[in-house]
């Protein structure tokens, strides 16, 4: 979701909307997978950057099964308040990744997914997130792989672009901008981590018809706002065409993501 503009606030109920629609239909299979690549084991303390409605924290904490300390950071309002309604139980702060809160050494282990490439200054986030790990903590980063190796996306974002033009590239570019693992190992040997596991694994992502794929996509990203109704249904019934490969029965769209999970060591 979302591009160069991605760290503007959303209202309470467009995040609600993202944990009805996005989050079930595609972060949800990630974030075990990020958690198990950290490693994380009850009776840590474990922090989720950009957490959004926390789904990476939620995935931790049943993890831990109630022991330990989760806490999930974000700059945006709206999603932290989604985040404290369905877990009032872990910590929801609102923070900025360049800037976060905590002392020195806080965490076991920092979970980010989904959210590095939309950071303005990436090293700087990560050195925050190598800081506020405990000395030889983990890192653990997911993103997605390159937009050329994703054949849906790739497919739905050539549609956009065939008729919002070069922003819709452009919003794409942000999306996959870390697919390129020697350019995201290199972010983290800059912020003094260490990598010590990269994996590439291919996930699905699940819509109830190609209307829904297409229309969860546009809306998610800035582009959906400036847009008429005449353009808004030529581009939505441009995606459904371009999403006819990956209809499965009844009209369900499975569409296949490939991402990276890397895990870093944190200065010891
Ligand atoms: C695609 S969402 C991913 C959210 C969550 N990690 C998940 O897997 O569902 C990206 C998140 O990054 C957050 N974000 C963007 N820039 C940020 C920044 N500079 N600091 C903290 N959070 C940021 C947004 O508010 C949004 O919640």
């Amino acid at each position: 979701m979302t591009g160069p503009t991605q760290t503007f606030q959303l209202s309470v109920e467009a995040a609600e909307a993202y944990e009805a629609r996005f989050v079930p239909a595609l972060f949800a299979e990630w974030a075990p997978h990020l958690v198990a690549a950290a490693g994380v084991v009850p009776g840590q303390a474990v922090l989720d950057v950009a957490c959004g409605t926390g789904v990476v924290a939620r995935a931790a904490a049943d993890r831990m099964g109630g022991r330990g300390r989760v806490v999930g950071a974000d700059l945006n309002e709206g999603m932290l308040a989604v985040a404290g309604r369905l877990r009032p139980d872990l910590e929801w702060h609102r923070a900025d990744a360049a800037g976060l809160p905590f002392e020195d050494g806080t965490f076991d282990a920092v979970l980010c997914q989904s959210a590095l490439m939309f950071f303005p200054d990436r090293v700087r986030a990560l050195r925050e997130m190598a800081r506020v790990a405990r000395p030889a903590g983990t890192v653990a980063v997911q993103a997605w792989d390159l937009l050329d190796a994703q054949p849906g996306y790739g497919a739905m974002y050539a549609a956009f672009a065939r008729h919002l033009g070069p922003e819709a590239g452009e919003l794409g570019g942000t999306l996959w901008a870390l697919g390129d693992l020697e350019l995201l190992g290199s972010l983290f040997e800059a912020a003094g981590l260490t990598v010590t596991g990269t994996r590439t694994r291919a996930g699905t992502a699940r819509f109830g018809s190609a209307a829904e794929a297409v229309a969860t996509e546009l809306d998610a990203t800035p582009l959906a706002a400036g847009i008429d109704q005449d353009t808004r249904r030529r581009v939505l019934d441009a995606g459904v065409a371009a999403m006819a490969p990956f209809v499965v029965d009844g009209g369900r769209v499975e569409l296949p993501i490939g991402g990276h999970l890397v895990t870093a060591v944190a200065p010891g």
